[in-house]
């Protein structure tokens, strides 16, 4: 769409002549990829939302609010568009558009179809006393990550995939109290590994469908990893979903889009502020469909008044093995509040994959990670399959903050971001480039 910009100053200079100054029209972000035909309109703190949305005749169907962001999003005409380009009230517009969440494949049935599925597989964790008790535990058939987070040695292995890795923690702690929300595809929250800790929060896709857990498994391999009884780090969490990628009730719509993740972001706002309790906010890194997406504004924005609201954001660095400012996806990760993770392998090298750069905080283990699966994702139907990417690497951060919260107490997200940075192994991750932080995540000593 073109906007008659030319148009408006001319007139304005006909009709007008004592105006000195033609007000400079803002310009729109364009989304690179599909867009999903709605405009982001971002507010400055102070302007009346509600006032707006009178004055351009919006429809309360048509229309989501944000208190997030000072927002809305909705379908807008030239004129409207206009009325808000000119206008001081407003700090951005910019188009709506189809990310896609990465690494995520696309499975054809819902997966709440395979609720009985056999989930022996997984297995219970095993400890070294016995039955845990409180205080200093250690489980012994853990992933190769919960080690690797727990000891500042290299391990002693290159081989990730057996499951009797030890790690050793506080049981009296464990993210107990700490709710994790999982900006993703849905967690299909019968999984065994979950117990009764996994909760619905919302589906800002498609709101209402409040029973889907998605279609996607980057939400239940995320949340494995994050608190799982076995493949967990904080064992004692409370996770809950928000489902901003995956599909509609009609199977037509397939992924979230900009708007969906920003509505996200309120859900976890509003919920958590509700909630009183400490909360950490995980997003699935993304990147754009087929051409790829420039940096959102709104998104970045959206992310960071959460953070200062105090609420722990954690995202991955992206999969695209390049520094994070030429991402496709740079938002949010790129914003500096918000706790950016890249991958490392059971070697301590980077892993291939992963973005590196000066926006990324830390590193943790992102490749070959078993943790929970979707039973109708992979042919194989195993809930337990390794799983490689950086959204697995900001599962442990994401997982390790919720620790530390329960055992040390609440701070506020940017001392939590320097607690990881003093607790981490400095320098001993190879493969990054020059410039990029040298840090691999530490739980501290338990
Ligand atoms: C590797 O380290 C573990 C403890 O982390 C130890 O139990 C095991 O014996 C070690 N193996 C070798 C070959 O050193
Ligand atoms: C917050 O989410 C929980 C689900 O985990 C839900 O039970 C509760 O009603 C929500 N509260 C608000 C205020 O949205």
């Amino acid at each position: 769409m073109r906007f008659n910009s030319v148009f408006v100053a001319v007139s304005i200079l006909l009709v007008t002549p004592r105006v000195l100054a033609v007000p400079a029209l803002k310009s729109i972000q364009t989304y690179n990829g599909e867009t999903s035909g709605k405009y982001i309109v971002e507010l400055k703190p102070s302007v009346s939302r509600a006032e707006w949305i009178r004055k351009l005749k919006l429809s309360d169907s048509d229309t989501i609010e944000w208190d997030v962001i000072n927002g809305f999003a909705a379908h807008l005409s030239e004129a409207a568009l206009n009325d808000l380009r000119a206008s001081d009230d407003v700090l951005n517009i910019a188009e709506d558009g189809f990310p896609v969440a990465s690494g995520s494949s696309i499975s054809t049935e819902p997966n709440d179809v395979h609720a009985s599925i056999d989930l022996i597989r997984t297995g219970v964790p095993t400890y070294a006393s016995g039955t845990p008790g409180p205080g200093i535990v250690t489980q012994t058939n853990a992933p190769w990550g919960l080690s690797r987070i727990t000891q500042r040695q290299k391990l002693n292995t290159s081989n990730a995939e057996p499951l009797n890795f030890k790690y050793t923690y506080d049981n009296s702690a464990a993210g107990e109290g700490v709710d994790v929300f999982l900006l993703d595809s849905g967690v299909w929250g019968q999984h065994l590994d979950f117990e009764s800790r996994s909760r619905f929060g919302a589906n800002t896709h498609d709101p209402g469908f409040g029973g889907s857990y998605g279609y996607f498994s980057g939400g239940t391999h995320v949340g494995g990893v994050v608190g799982g009884r076995r493949l967990g780090v904080a064992k004692k969490v409370t996770l809950i979903t928000v489902n901003v990628f995956s599909m509609n009730r009609e199977g037509t719509v397939r992924e979230g889009s900009l708007v969906n993740i920003i509505s996200g972001f309120d859900f976890v706002f509003k919920n958590a502020t509700a909630r009183g309790r400490p909360a950490v906010a995980h997003l699935q890194s993304m990147r754009g469909k087929a051409q790829g997406f420039a940096a959102s504004i709104p998104l970045d924005n959206a992310a960071a008044n959460l953070v200062a609201k105090g609420i722990h954001v954690v995202i991955g660095s992206g999969d695209e093995g390049v520094d994070l400012s030429k991402s496709e996806s740079p938002s949010p990760a790129r914003v500096p509040t918000v706790i950016t993770v890249g991958a490392t392998d059971i070697n301590d090298a980077r892993a291939g994959f992963s973005n590196h750069g000066p926006l990324i905080d830390i590193f943790a283990p992102g490749d070959l990670i078993w943790t929970a699966n979707n039973p109708s994702w992979d042919r194989y139907e195993d809930p337990s399959y390794p799983q490689w990417g950086t959204s697995m690497a900001s599962a442990h951060v994401a997982g390790a903050i919720a620790y530390l919260i329960s055992k040390d107490g609440n701070i506020s997200p940017a001392a939590m971001q320097q607690k990881l940075k003093d607790l981490s192994v400095k320098n001993v991750i190879s493969g990054l480039p020059a410039g990029t932080a040298n840090n691999l995540l530490q739980l501290g000593s338990a």
